[in-house]
């Protein structure tokens, strides 16, 4: 047995190590001095393309199907450019649908993940953990606990897993109800219960309906128009869940709120009409649940129910993606019975790391209101969209229930041309991605172009960057018309 004379455990004076913390800043360092050599796009290097179109074949055929973009990265890049394992170099404009909004190689997160790996294990979990999970989880909690009455978080491993736990939230607490309310385009995930609620048929074909859910229609400009303003919108809208609500007496037991609509098509709302129906929520005694897994970080303010000013009425709330690790988190009054959420792990320690320091990076920056720095982003990608049009009209036709051709908050981007034909968009990703810019789409009809940049690396200059080399991506597209 050995003798315990030391003021500090031994995991801290580990991690108060001199000689550790000089060799994670060497790692950083030479980290550094190998992504800097990686400036711009490039083509891939000739020598590679054998042992590359091998790794896709292998990749493939553990997979069962080709993968969607010949896309594996040889674990280098700089900034908004990634590298991959055939050394051609693009734009990341999409970053594995909002992971990497940090960008590549972030001194800040190569510095986390560094830090992360000196631990005696990988993962933490219900069971056994160190603090660096409970550490982010609190970090969120606060953040959140700036406008809404979000107490305590769960941390798991996906978005599909922090939402199945908000609906179990939401079931114990409204027990017996079993309906679940949602946006028309909504998507929440992969789970069976997740590609239920999901709005996309080909999300859950061959799936066994067990989840009853009721849609809603989203919020929608040209709708919006046709029906003559906005109060008689919102005011139908009321009535149709007031219809649901009668219908099912009790039964509801919630209604899932995506503010800014995901892979449905970068779809904005509009207060009122978040504000009637989350009112009407309140009076029936339906949990209101806030999925932002995706928008959580890009909008005009950290939480798009910031943006939207409704805090107050959020009573359970997922995130994911740029995190890292994921959570729900709900209010006092829904804290769950013990038993009800757990699982074996909560996520690795780079996660917890990782996600912690962006959190803190977030929390310290002047990214957000709308004379932040994401809103000038979204700016200048709207300039140059807009200037894509201005050449080039015939590429742009109008688009089914799209009032605008440019669109989206912050860093959820969205443009539409080819009319939003989805053999169209799905083909200038391609040839996108061989010309040097990274996309990828969303939508359901009308498709639109979608991105989502890692915004605090990009530079305003990158933007006529990027969009050089998709607009020779949409001539190709156009010209083979
Ligand atoms: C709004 C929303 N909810 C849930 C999910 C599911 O997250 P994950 O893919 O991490 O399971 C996603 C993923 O795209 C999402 O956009």
């Amino acid at each position: 047995m050995s003798n315990q004379t030391a003021t500090a455990s031994v995991g801290e004076q580990m991690r108060n190590d001199p000689a550790i913390a000089s060799a994670i800043e060497t790692i950083v360092e030479r980290v550094r001095a190998h992504a800097s050599q990686i400036t711009d796009i490039r083509p891939a290097n000739p020598d590679l393309k054998v042992s590359y179109d091998d790794l896709l074949e292998r990749s493939a055929a553990v997979k069962g199907r080709g993968l969607l973009y010949p896309t594996l990265s040889s674990g280098a890049g700089n900034g908004a450019l990634v590298e991959m394992a055939d050394g051609s170099v693009k734009w990341d404009m999409i970053t594995g649908i909002g992971v990497h909004f940090m960008g590549h190689a972030h001194p800040e997160v190569i510095r986390a993940q560094a830090s992360a790996a000196i631990e005696d294990t990988t993962k933490h979990g219900n069971l056994q953990s160190s603090f660096a999970a409970y550490e982010f989880g609190e970090k969120l909690v606060r953040l959140a606990q700036r406008n809404s009455r979000l107490k305590h978080a769960f941390m798991t491993t996906s978005g599909a897993m922090a939402n199945e736990s908000a609906l179990k939230v939401c079931y114990q607490k409204h027990f017996p109800a079993s309906r679940v309310l949602a946006f028309k385009h909504c998507f929440m995930g992969r789970s069976v219960t997740m590609a239920q609620i999901g709005d996309s048929h080909a999300g859950r074909e061959g799936i066994p309906l067990s989840t009853q859910v009721d849609y809603m229609p989203f919020w929608n400009e040209v709708a919006v128009e046709k029906v003559g303003g906005a109060t008689k919108f919102i005011d139908h809208c009321v009535w149709r869940l007031q219809q649901y609500i009668d219908r099912y007496p009790k039964m509801h037991a919630c209604f899932i709120f995506e503010l800014v609509q995901g892979e449905g098509g970068f779809n904005l709302g509009n207060r009122d009409f978040f504000r009637a129906l989350m009112e009407c929520c309140r009076a029936n005694n339906i949990a209101v649940w806030d999925d932002e897994i995706q928008s959580f970080g890009r909008t005009e303010r950290m939480f798009a129910y910031e943006m939207y000013d409704l805090g107050e009425f959020v009573d359970v709330f997922c995130v994911g993606k740029m995190t890292q690790a994921c959570a729900t988190m709900w209010t006092e009054e829904y804290n769950p019975k013990a038993g009800l959420l757990s699982g074996t792990f909560t996520g690795a320690g780079v996660d917890f790391a990782v996600g912690s320091a962006l959190l803190d990076h977030l929390a310290s920056s002047d990214y957000y209101g709308p004379d932040g720095r994401f809103a000038a982003h979204h700016r200048a990608f709207r300039d140059q969209v807009r200037g894509l049009m201005d050449r080039h009209p015939d590429w742009f036709g109008e688009a089914l229930f799209t009032k605008e051709l440019v669109g989206g908050v912050g860093g959820m981007m969205r443009f539409t041309p080819f009319g939003g034909d989805k053999a169209k968009i799905a083909k200038l990703c391609k040839v996108a991605y061989d010309e040097g810019v990274i996309l990828f789409y969303c939508g359901h009809g009308p498709y639109h172009v979608r991105m989502l940049p890692p915004l605090p690396v990009m530079k305003m200059e990158d933007w006529p960057r990027v969009f050089a080399v998709l607009e020779r991506a949409m001539a190709k597209v156009a010209s083979e018309d």
